[in-house]
């Protein structure tokens, strides 16, 4: 019945739906209509970084029922300026001034026509991986997927090679990336701007994309670049920011401030939260020129009330720390299954983002996509959900991403079926691992 009305009413956004609902989700796990209990290794859409339906975040809601929900944009509740200032206070001087707004695409779009009209440019230029969400001007700098068939993106968009190791996109390096793709990617820039530059967009660790990560000294060289070019940085840190990657914001550990901030899914706990970081004197010189974003929910009072129990839960609990504890974890599980399975290319990432790409075998690299969908559909059937980037011809990677409040035996559960799993798939497809080839 109620798939009957999925495929006549449901437009069908990534492909075909799965067949089946879920009814309740709690912590790390998910549960469906057929009475499977499903470890969430993708944190719902990366946003339930407290684990699904945390108590506290329950709790900011039903507050907000008594209080108020939804305001007139230009009224304020108390709620919205204390969220502000803890946000501010949790960073460096030079980011101050924050709008509150939804998702991560709105985030971006709000630092992008702050960064036009402050420089007065309009070019911007993205990385060849990258995802920062698919509205007009967000969309227009999403280089890894939904460019197809919609029609020309905004004039002045530019990308420039993503910093892939791994997979070196100038064919230069080989396992070490050493910045040539950045330089490289800016004379390019320089030959195609008609000299209005306003700003470069980019994720400390590109996520969907493959979940690459920039080498040490990329930040600081790509910040150099841009102000040299009087370009603004953005820094889209819609994944990596409060605790996913072992720090409040990625970009700590990688030895820049960027201009702009744009943090959305894991400030809202699995609500619609996302805020948009300035300087005060990039906010007084838009302001200065007429600065508009209103939209229906900015500065709204129920998800900041959420917002605010999710920082106060992120900073009780030491959830960074505890992203940092568990990766080692993850990461010594995911190392011994690279180990052990020649299919497994490499393994990357940073506190607990991981990505995990599959290849068909080690020497060629070959992307393994057919193999890649087969293990993610028996993780599914095994009680794992997990998160297959599949970039046509370009990589097969798992992201694994469980929320930074599951427990040590959690990424224990999910790295044991993430290893029946393959084992399952390549059996079923007649192939040994790479420990059963040698002692074959
Ligand atoms: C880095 C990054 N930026 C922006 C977005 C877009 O966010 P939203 O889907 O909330 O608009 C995403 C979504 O996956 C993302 O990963």
């Amino acid at each position: 019945m109620l798939q009957d009305a999925v495929e006549r009413h449901m437009i069908r956004y990534i492909g075909d739906f799965p067949g089946f609902f879920i009814e309740r989700a709690d912590g790390a796990y998910i549960y469906d209509d057929r009475g499977r209990k499903i470890l969430d290794f993708t944190s719902g859409q990366m946003c339930a970084t407290l684990g699904h339906n945390h108590p506290e975040v329950v709790a900011a809601i039903q507050r907000s029922c008594d209080r108020a929900i939804h305001l007139f944009s230009w009224l304020l509740a108390p709620e919205v300026v204390e969220l502000c200032r803890e946000l501010a206070a949790l960073l460096p001087p030079q980011l101050q001034k924050v709008i509150l707004l939804n998702t991560g695409s709105e985030a971006n779009e709000a630092a992008l026509r702050m960064a036009k009209l402050a420089t007065g440019g309009y070019e911007v230029v993205g990385l060849s991986a990258s995802f920062h969400g698919l509205t007009g001007g967000a969309g227009a700098v999403t280089y890894s997927v939904g460019r197809t068939g919609t029609g020309p993106a905004l004039p002045g968009s530019m990308a420039i090679p993503a910093p892939n190791a791994y997979r070196c996109p100038i064919r230069h390096c080989a396992g070490t990336c050493d910045l040539a793709c950045l330089d490289v990617g800016f004379e390019q820039v320089d030959q195609q701007s008609t000299g209005a530059l306003a700003a470069a967009i980019v994720e400390p660790i590109i996520s969907t994309g493959g979940v690459i990560v920039p080498p040490v000294g990329y930040f600081p060289r790509l910040k150099e670049l841009c102000e040299a070019r009087g370009m603004l940085l953005i820094l889209d840190e819609a994944q990596t920011a409060f605790g996913r990657v072992g720090s409040n914001f990625c970009f700590e550990q990688d030895g820049v401030v960027p201009d702009f901030l744009a943090v959305s899914k894991t400030l809202g706990g699995g609500i619609p939260l996302a805020a948009t970081v300035t300087s005060a004197e990039i906010e007084e010189d838009c302001y200065q020129k007429g600065f508009v974003h209103v939209t229906s929910h900015v500065s709204d009072p129920l998800p900041a009330a959420v917002g605010l129990a999710v920082l106060e839960v992120l900073r009780r609990e030491r959830l960074a720390e505890r992203a940092v504890m568990l990766g080692v974890r993850l990461e010594a599980g995911l190392r011994e299954l690279q180990q052990r399975y020649e299919v497994i290319g490499d393994v990357r990432g940073r506190g607990l983002l991981w990505g995990v790409e599959l290849v068909t075998d080690r020497h060629s690299r070959t992307p393994n996509a057919a193999l890649g969908t087969k293990i993610t559909q028996r993780c599914l059937a095994l009680g794992l959900s997990m998160n297959i980037v599949a970039l046509p011809r370009l990589a097969s990677v798992w992201r694994i991403a469980p929320p930074l409040t599951c427990s040590g035996a959690q990424i224990d559960e999910g790295l044991s079926i993430l290893d029946q799993a393959i084992r399952d798939s390549l059996q079923h497809a007649g192939q040994a691992s790479t420990a059963e080839q040698q002692t074959a």
